[in-house]
């Protein structure tokens, strides 16, 4: 699948009622459990004035939060427009228009990236993407200190829950995949990239990882 067919399989998958939902759940019970997990983990550190880069950040959950805590300012880059019109209306809604920046596309097929920040978020956006090499490869380049995953675990009965949605996506002409990617891989692409693993959190379905920049600056 090439960027413009990732972004419309996308688009169509988290739409505006999707979006709309998500967004009436974190109202009512706030961030979701990877989400908190990622949470807890970057606010074990000191964050104050950071920059974050939230790749697929969706409803924007995680800039929200953050900006509440302290940080600088958020770039989240997006695939779905959807998600992105929420999220503009959520950091306007709280005055924070100027320190969100939104960007729509593929993350890993943007011409230019966004510019390199104190952190790097991809929750549960791996598990969207076929070549998670690339893409994390880009997100592990954008990073100046750390770098928050969630992905699922390889394990059978997440992968069949998973195998389930795909049929149900095939079925119904729905050309979204979702992939469990394995996690020695993930580990392997990121630790090429000069980062180490700090923490790891999960529940019975996801896995958080908590990563560092520890040799030096991201490459230009
Ligand atoms: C399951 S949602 C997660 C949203 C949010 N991070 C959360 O945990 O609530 C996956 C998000 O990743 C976005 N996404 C998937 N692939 C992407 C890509 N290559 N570039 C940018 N965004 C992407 C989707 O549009 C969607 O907003």
């Amino acid at each position: 699948m090439d960027c413009c067919a990732h972004c419309a399989a996308t688009g169509q998958l988290f739409g505006p009622k999707v979006a709309e939902g998500d967004l009436r759940r974190y109202r009512r019970k706030g961030p979701n459990p990877t989400t908190r997990l990622i949470l807890e983990e970057l606010r074990r550190r000191p964050l104050d004035g950071a920059h974050l880069l939230d790749v697929g950040g969706g409803i924007g959950v995680l800039g929200l939060e953050l900006l509440a805590t302290g940080i600088g300012g958020v770039v989240e880059v997006d695939a779905s427009p959807a998600y992105l019109a929420v999220a503009a209306r959520q950091f306007a809604e709280r005055g924070w228009a100027q320190r969100a920046v939104l960007v729509a596309g593929d993350f890993a097929a943007l011409a230019i990236p966004p510019e390199p920040a104190d952190v790097v978020t991809l929750d549960r956006v791996v598990c969207c993407y076929p070549d998670f090499e690339v893409l994390l490869k880009r997100a592990a380049g954008r990073t100046r200190r750390l770098l928050a995953l969630s992905y699922p675990h390889d394990r059978w009965y997440v992968r069949g829950v998973m195998a389930l949605e795909n049929l149900w996506r095939r079925t119904t002409r729905n050309a979204f995949r979702s992939f469990v990617h394995p996690p020695a891989r993930l580990a392997d692409v990121l630790e090429s990239s000069a980062l180490r693993r700090l923490a790891r959190r999960g529940n019975a379905f996801w896995a958080v990882d908590l990563y560092e920049r520890w040799d030096g600056p991201p490459p230009p």
